[in-house]
């Protein structure tokens, strides 16, 4: 199975995002990671809907978008309309988890559901069935460019023996602190989607580091 890889723009140059986003696509990535944060789920402010919209006009490439907020309900349309193709949400932000996913699907988009590294895996399990993507967090949501956190492998590879009994599993994906090292092991252990922001948009260097990522991943295979 491929694994996707979706660069992170929370750590790309803003002063030259279409540039970034171009040399994104050249390397060959399979989405765009878009972090929404509010300062109250997370201690840190990040983007509105506008960016989203603006990477919409740069690439057709599947938005990403990362809800690190309190009250997911009230942006929902906002995001969906700016051209979200998954939007993903925290697990335990919402009182009716199900509730919450129908809302997003209504909507036309892509459900998920996120959960931090002090989150059990178990509070996602029942919902499997019913979102696209299931992102577990690899470091405490809220910064770029921190350190991975290595108990991140054995959720992931929780998360896939869970999935591996469903008809449409979700895509596994991770979200902090991956790089060209961890990137493999993190495939091993059942992760189909690789989200990363510093190891790929560092010195602007998205195409290569993206391919260095792809040939990383590609000798698990051999
Ligand atoms: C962290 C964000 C991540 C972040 C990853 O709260 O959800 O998407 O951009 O950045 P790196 O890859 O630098 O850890
Ligand atoms: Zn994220």
């Amino acid at each position: 199975m491929k694994i996707q890889i979706a660069p992170s723009i929370l750590a790309a140059d803003l002063s030259c995002l279409g540039d970034e986003i171009a040399r994104a696509v050249d390397g060959g990535c399979d989405a765009i990671h878009i972090d929404i944060m509010d300062h109250h789920f997370v201690p840190n402010l990040s983007f509105g809907p506008s960016i989203v919209e603006t990477v919409r006009r740069l690439t057709d490439l599947p938005l990403d978008v990362h809800l690190m907020v309190d009250n997911p309900y009230d942006m929902l349309a906002s995001f969906a309309g700016a051209g979200s193709d998954y939007l993903t949400i925290h697990v335990e932000v919402v009182d009716d988890v199900p509730a919450a996913l129908g809302a997003i699907a209504d909507l036309g988009v892509r459900p998920g559901l996120s959960l931090k590294p002090d989150m059990p895996v178990e509070s996602v399990i029942p919902f499997l069935d019913r979102i696209a993507i299931l992102l577990v967090m690899s470091v405490f949501p809220g910064f770029g460019g921190q350190a991975f956190m290595e108990s991140s492998y054995g959720r992931i590879a929780k998360i896939a023996e869970a999935s591996r009994k469903l008809d449409s599993p979700p895509l596994i994906s991770v979200d902090g602190g991956v790089d060209m090292a961890n990137a493999p092991l993190l495939a091993k252990a059942g992760a189909t989607y690789l989200v990363a922001g510093t190891s790929i948009f560092r010195n602007h260097g998205a195409a290569e580091n993206i391919r260095k990522m792809r040939a990383a991943l590609r000798e698990i295979y051999s």
